[in-house]
């Protein structure tokens, strides 16, 4: 629909947790001149940074470097990381975690004043820094609003979902247009005209029926990229968390996360028969990597034809408990289960885009003026299986590193050209069917079939005339997406990281490139 109103900034940043706050702080603080505009599509904390639990990551501790966190870092990646990206991640990363501190954010200390930091599965160290016991996400999210509110210059635009980019005679970033939901003079449809676009935007949980992302994680950021042009990469790794709370068989959306941080504390695995099947499978047992966890959490949930597993950690007792996990404490209680004495029900599910709009490694996809970071970019520093807690830390890294460059590079101001495209959208009334499709069919385990039936199903969901409005663009969104990922499945026959092929069920050095989606001129993914 043609815009009902029209608005100038020279950057606009789409997204609200660490990602885009940060891109626009260090942004402000770069060229306190130049008019910013964050863009989001609830309220400021409505985003996946909030639900952080673990941690964020870096080597900070005695006897940590930056070259263990890189050794366990590609491990994790499964041989599908950007070397020179982890190489920026790790050894920037002790000094952005310095700069959330000196922001004002609050990471829980041991008597000694001490950082405390604890260990993840796939980390070799404690190295991951931790605030209200398993709180994290929460509490950089409350220090980054409250610096963006000491900076009034930092125009804010909420309940404002980002369309798509207007994109000039050169292909490049002209503006974005939003469709904004009761937020006075920008009510409905209207377009920004800028210079730049950061999307930080999050990831894709909502392609699937379980997830521990929230609501508003329906992948539009990556969408967004797709048609405006830009490559995506990756779209198969998707990281399902081994330990998600099991509320049963028809619970759907964002389920409740039991950190790797209770394993990490001594919580571990057991099946039905009491039996710790972690042993053996690898090194670190319960602390394996998170692929390697989910898989033989499903193994033996095949195996025995159970619904889920267990996770004990009635050990850890009362105190430790209150103290170092209040939020699942309080969580699993609400959900019926005291794990003081209870074993807690788990099973993976959806829980991070190890993919996104490929960047550089000063954020830039490949259209000019548009710049991606966190998880809706694949910056290439997870890989084939992200390592815990390194989420927190790429968007922190990589958003420093945009406006490192971007104030330096902006484009000139230009007119949107005409977009001829003529797609429909897609009615919210289809988004259940294509969830459990993708569910089942591209899911923890793949196989060609199963993504030939899911690749059939969404093909014969045409875009159409849907009415333009938040639930068809966010399931227009949603189909784009769904349908790049499973074909980025059905072509990566091996299994590597977390993209596990039941009919490929080795790793393949022979196919460790990337899967890159783009969008034809004819529509096509
Ligand atoms: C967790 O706390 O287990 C999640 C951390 C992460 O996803 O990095």
């Amino acid at each position: 629909p043609a815009p009902g109103w029209t608005t100038r900034a020279d950057v606009v940043v789409v997204g609200s947790g660490i990602a885009g706050l940060t891109a626009a702080l260090r942004i402000h603080a770069a060229d306190p001149s130049l008019h910013l505009l964050v863009v989001t599509k609830d309220v400021l904390a409505a985003g996946s940074t909030q639900w952080a639990q673990g941690g964020i990551a870096a080597a900070l501790g005695p006897g940590d470097t930056p070259e263990q966190h890189e050794h366990d870092t590609l491990v994790a990646g499964a041989g599908a990381c950007d070397v020179e990206a982890v190489r920026i991640l790790v050894t920037e990363g002790p000094e952005a975690v310095h700069e959330l501190i000196a922001l004002g954010t609050q990471f829980d200390h041991h008597p000694d004043g001490e950082l405390s930091l604890t260990r993840e599965g796939g980390h070799h160290r404690d190295r991951i820094a931790h605030a209200g016991g398993d709180a994290t996400g929460a509490e950089i999210q409350r220090a980054l609003i409250a610096a963006v509110e000491r900076a009034p210059e930092i125009e804010v635009i909420q309940h404002a979902l980002a369309v798509d980019l207007l994109r000039a005679a050169d292909g490049g970033v002209a503006g974005l247009t939003l469709h904004v939901l009761g937020e006075g003079q920008h009510d409905g449809v209207g377009a920004v005209h800028c210079r730049a676009v950061v999307l930080a935007s999050g990831g894709l949980g909502q392609v699937f029926s379980q997830s521990t992302n929230p609501s508003v994680s329906t992948g539009d950021g990556m969408a967004v990229a797709l048609r405006a042009g830009a490559r995506l990469r990756d779209l198969e790794f998707v990281q399902f968390h081994p330990t998600v709370m099991w509320l049963g068989p028809d619970s759907q959306g964002q389920q409740p996360l039991i950190s790797e941080a209770v394993r990490g504390e001594g919580a571990f695995l057991v099946d039905f028969e009491g039996t710790r099947f972690m042993q053996g499978e690898h090194e670190l047992a319960d602390l394996a990597p998170r692929d390697v966890v989910a898989k033989a959490i499903t193994r033996r949930m095949l195996d025995t034809g159970k619904p889920h597993m267990w996770l004990d950690a009635r050990h850890l007792g009362q105190a430790f408990w209150e103290k170092r996990f209040p939020t699942i404490l309080r969580v699993c209680r609400e959900h019926g289960v005291d794990p003081v004495t209870q074993l807690i029900p788990v099973a993976p599910a959806q829980h991070y885009a190890s993919g996104g709009a490929a960047t550089d490694l000063w954020g830039r996809t490949s259209v000019a003026g548009l710049y991606a970071t966190g998880e809706v970019a694949c910056s290439g520093v997870h890989g084939a299986n992200r390592l815990a807690s390194n989420s927190l830390l790429e968007g922190l890294v990589f958003s420093r590193r945009i406006a490192d460059v971007l104030p330096g590079e902006l484009r000139a101001w230009a007119e949107p050209a005409l977009d001829e495209r003529t797609e429909g959208l897609v009615d919210g009334d289809h988004r259940t069917a294509m969830q459990d499709v993708m569910t089942t069919r591209v899911g923890v385990l793949r196989q060609a079939a199963g993504l030939a039936e899911a690749l059939d199903h969404l093909h014969a969901l045409e875009p159409g005339e849907a009415e333009a409005g938040p639930a068809a663009w966010e399931t227009t969104n949603l189909l784009a997406i769904s349908t790049a990922l499973a074909e980025a499945a059905a072509l990566r026959t091996e299994t590597r990281g977390s993209h596990w092929r039941e009919d490929f069920p080795d790793r393949d050095d022979t196919r460790a490139g990337h899967v890159d989606s783009w969008l034809d001129a004819d529509g096509t993914i």
